[in-house]
């Protein structure tokens, strides 16, 4: 029969074709097909129809196609016209629900050719409807999320970016995707995040870093990446990126920064007026008995050096403090220099000594006999130091207590280091608490900011230095500072 098979012979085939057959070929389909004359009365409903509708052959055979929803777009009228129908429509099941699908109705036609009945066949939309819903809703979050998102393969090659990302870093998809992950970054925090991504690469799931792009107008972009590792079918498959700018937290901190300089600056004002208010009490009253003992005529040339060198020793006391207050207050941290942490402790107390005698505060310096040198910025040390102390301060009041401040070199990692420890006798972290007060706005204390120990572990940070807290066995609470120790001789 191969050689002669043609389509002539193929629909002769069909007409010759037994009921029999034509029904196992159509019941045997999951589709469902449907006849029905061209009033829509059914006449043929096969098992992939039942499986689709729910109704048994014996409860909708003879009934109307209207029964399954086919009501809009009239159908039937496009048979009758001979035309074949293709397209959505929404259908009913035997439960009432309503579900879309995708329809094709054919005409069948009588020996002279014209339509005499319809065969339909449906197709289930609800699960494909569903899933591109899903990808919709999805590609909706991911476009609209202020955060950037980066999806790279194995090799760090960039598969996805969502706008915002292509916004940050100044470059449309065209020209990230297909190039490796690093390419826009800066040349410096390569080699960091690199190693962070390796250690994904080694089976991390997570990991949260810092690194910088650069735009297409070269502007810099601090960022903070939190990278997890993408599973296929249970297969390492790559990497997502969540990418957050950092611009304006940066700039925020910084505000924050110079706040808590202000706050500080207001609680020092009555230090001010006192240690300035002495000396300059004591020097009028000085100047005064000069002016009278100077009308009368009868002083002294040795009695007179000795009041006016006192006369310029206040007034050189209350010159050096203004002096210090005015280097604190300055808006820009000052660039970095040689600093002995030992003078640094001692003129953070001299600022806050008043206060702590006054809540009946004794602190108990333990320094090291030699000069401990660290490349840094005494104000901004000093004001560690002094938001560290003022805590201790708290946490004693109001009993008062003892604060001990211990100074030493120490050798760690290969390195040498000036440790700094400031431990009180108070009440200790509470419990639970230790891993937060660090955080920036953290704080347990009524009338307290939180931003203390935020601004020092910034400042200690920036020195390449480490700040850490835990409590005391007995009571109380130590706060351990170190810092990188340089020796004098380098600086010269
Ligand atoms: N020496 C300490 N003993 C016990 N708890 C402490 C000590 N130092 C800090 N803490 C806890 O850490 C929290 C955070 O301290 P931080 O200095 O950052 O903010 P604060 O002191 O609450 O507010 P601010 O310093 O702005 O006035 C405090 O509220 C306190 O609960
Ligand atoms: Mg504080």
């Amino acid at each position: 029969m191969t050689g002669t098979l043609d389509w002539e012979n193929i629909i002769l085939g069909f007409r010759l074709t037994t009921k029999d057959f034509l029904e196992t070929v159509l019941g045997s389909l999951s589709e469902s097909i449907i006849v029905t004359d061209l009033d829509g009365k059914i006449v043929y409903y096969n098992e992939g129809s039942e499986g689709l509708f729910g109704y048994r052959p014996e409860e909708i055979l003879v009934r109307s196609i209207i029964e399954l929803g086919v009501r809009k777009p009239n159908v039937l009228a496009e048979m009758r016209k001979g035309r074949t129908f293709r397209g959505e429509v929404l259908l009913r099941r035997k439960s009432g629900e309503r579900f879309p699908a995708h329809i094709i109705c054919i005409p069948l036609r009588d020996r002279s050719g014209a339509p005499m009945a319809m065969v339909g066949a449906a197709r289930d939309l609800t699960e494909e409807k569903e899933v591109n819903r899903l990808r919709e809703f999805n590609e909706n979050i991911i476009t609209s999320l202020n955060d950037g998102i980066q999806i790279i393969d194995k090799d760090g090659i960039i598969t996805f970016a969502n706008k915002r990302f292509e916004e940050m870093v100044g470059r449309g998809g065209g020209e990230l995707i297909g190039r490796h992950y690093q390419r826009f970054m800066d040349r410096n925090v390569l080699e960091s995040v690199g190693g962070s991504m390796e250690t994904l690469h080694k089976g991390a799931d997570k990991k949260t870093f810092e690194a910088t792009y650069i735009t297409k107008d070269k502007r810099e972009v601090p960022v903070l990446i939190s990278s997890s590792r993408l599973y296929r079918n249970g297969n390492y498959d790559g990497m997502i990126n969540a990418v957050t700018d950092l611009t304006e937290i940066r700039v925020l901190k910084e505000e924050l920064y110079q706040s808590e300089k202000l706050t500080l600056l207001g609680t020092l004002a009555g230090e001010i007026a006192h240690e300035v208010n002495n000396p300059l009490s004591g020097l009028i009253l000085a100047v005064q008995m000069l002016i009278d003992d100077a009308k009368e005529g009868h002083i002294e040339r040795k009695e007179l050096l000795i009041e006016l060198k006192d006369i310029e020793n206040d007034a050189m006391r209350c010159k050096r403090f203004i002096e210090k207050i005015l280097g604190f207050s300055k808006m820009v941290p000052e660039a970095k220099g040689l600093v002995n942490i030992n003078d640094t402790v001692e003129e953070a107390l001299a600022l806050i000594q008043r206060q702590a005698k006054l809540d009946n505060v004794s602190v108990v310096k333990a320094f090291s006999s030699r000069p401990l040198y660290v490349l840094g910025n005494a104000n901004q040390l000093q004001q560690v130091i002094i938001n560290v102390v003022n805590n201790s301060r708290d946490a004693l009041f109001p009993e008062g207590g003892t604060v001990t401040i211990k100074t030493s070199a120490v050798a760690a990692k290969g390195k040498r280091w000036v440790c700094l420890e400031i431990g009180d006798t108070g009440h200790g972290i509470p419990e639970g608490i230790t891993g937060r007060i660090f955080d920036s706005f953290f704080t347990t204390k009524a009338k307290g900011t939180g931003l203390g120990l935020s601004v020092g572990k910034k400042i200690i940070e920036d020195h390449g230095g480490t700040i850490t807290a835990q409590n005391l066995q007995n009571h109380g609470a130590s706060f351990v500072v170190t810092l990188p120790r340089k020796r004098w001789k380098m600086s010269k």
